[in-house]
């Protein structure tokens, strides 16, 4: 990536994590912890690829992207929340997250659960206080929370979480593995990118910013799952063959290593022929070549 695109993402990057510091600043002597929990968490680091979808697909459809950090805030809460609640003992359990210890091993797992659960909570608070302090209006309010509450319940992130647990150990269909994907996966990512198109009022887009999303978030889980087999503790930040050991059914068990990394340079190549038809889009064009060679 060269050094304009790298510095316009470290820019996004800032921003946003200025914003998350900011809703974790203050704690209570009795329930400081959660906002402890909470924080550790949000702030551990990891790519802010969501909230970044979501500002640049603002941006390229015309609008300021300044003026919604709050709101791209909450897609990186939610996500947060999947990771939390990912790596508990009764899901992935998985000790390390963003090269920290997981919530749960920092923190009592009572109170990884609880922060998850707040972090899920918290972005509806942001974007109805967003409506009411007239940042956006009501009517995108309610688009926002539309979108958003899809993309997490049991037709979305959940339920992709869902599916996830009942395949493991077991073979599973391309399509059965697609759907998996598109829903634990998929969902949070595009409505990030549909989020930022809402913000910026370009109705007519989103049918193409989901459509990036769609080949996007496939390619960002084949490139996940390939990683978890391919990459080091120190540069994923997260423990490697924990798939493997969890006996989870991944693109690399269907697939093969190969094939799962062709179908991914596939959908990355869908998602920049998706993209070219969206004005000024060198920067998101660039990020996502990238993540096909990312290493974390
Ligand atoms: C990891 O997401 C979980 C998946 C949905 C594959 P990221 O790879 O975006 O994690 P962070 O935010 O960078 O830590
Ligand atoms: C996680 O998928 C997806 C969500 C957290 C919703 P994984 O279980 O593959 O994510 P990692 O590899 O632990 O980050
Ligand atoms: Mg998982
Ligand atoms: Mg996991
Ligand atoms: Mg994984």
């Amino acid at each position: 990536m060269n050094n304009e695109i790298n510095n316009r993402l470290k820019e996004y990057c800032d921003k946003i994590e200025a914003r998350l510091a900011a809703f974790t600043a203050d704690k209570d002597e009795f329930r400081g912890i959660v906002t402890e929990a909470m924080e550790y968490s949000l702030m551990a680091g990891g790519k802010r690829l969501r909230p970044v979808l979501m500002l640049e697909f603002c941006r390229m459809c015309g609008g300021d992207p300044d003026k919604f950090l709050d709101i791209a805030c909450t897609i990186e809460m939610i996500h947060t929340c999947s990771l939390i609640h990912d790596d508990l003992p009764c899901m992935d359990n998985d000790d390390y997250r963003r090269g920290k210890p997981s919530c749960h091993k920092a923190f009592p797992e009572n109170i990884a659960l609880l922060a998850g659960d707040a972090l899920e909570v918290l972005p509806f608070e942001v974007i109805s206080d967003a409506a009411l302090s007239g940042v956006i209006d009501a009517k995108t309010a309610l688009m926002l929370i539309s979108v958003l509450s899809k993309s997490i319940g049991v037709n979305g992130m959940i339920g992709g979480q869902v599916i996830d647990l009942q395949s493991e150990g077991k073979e599973i269909s391309m399509d059965v593995l697609d759907t998996l994907q598109a829903y634990k996966t998929g969902a949070l990512i595009e409505a990030a990118c549909v989020m930022g198109v809402i913000l910026s009022g370009r109705f007519d887009r989103i049918p193409e910013a989901a459509a990036y999303a769609s080949a996007l978030g496939r390619a960002f889980q084949i490139v996940d799952d390939i990683l978890d087999v391919t990459s080091t503790f120190e540069e994923l930040g997260k423990p490697i063959g924990s798939d493997t050991e969890q006996n989870k059914t991944t693109y690399v068990s269907v697939l093969g290593l190969d094939r799962s990394f062709t179908e991914a340079e596939a959908l990355t190549a869908q998602a920049l022929g998706i993209l070219s038809g969206f004005e000024d889009n060198e920067f998101l064009s660039a990020l996502t070549k990238q993540l096909l060679s990312r290493r974390s």
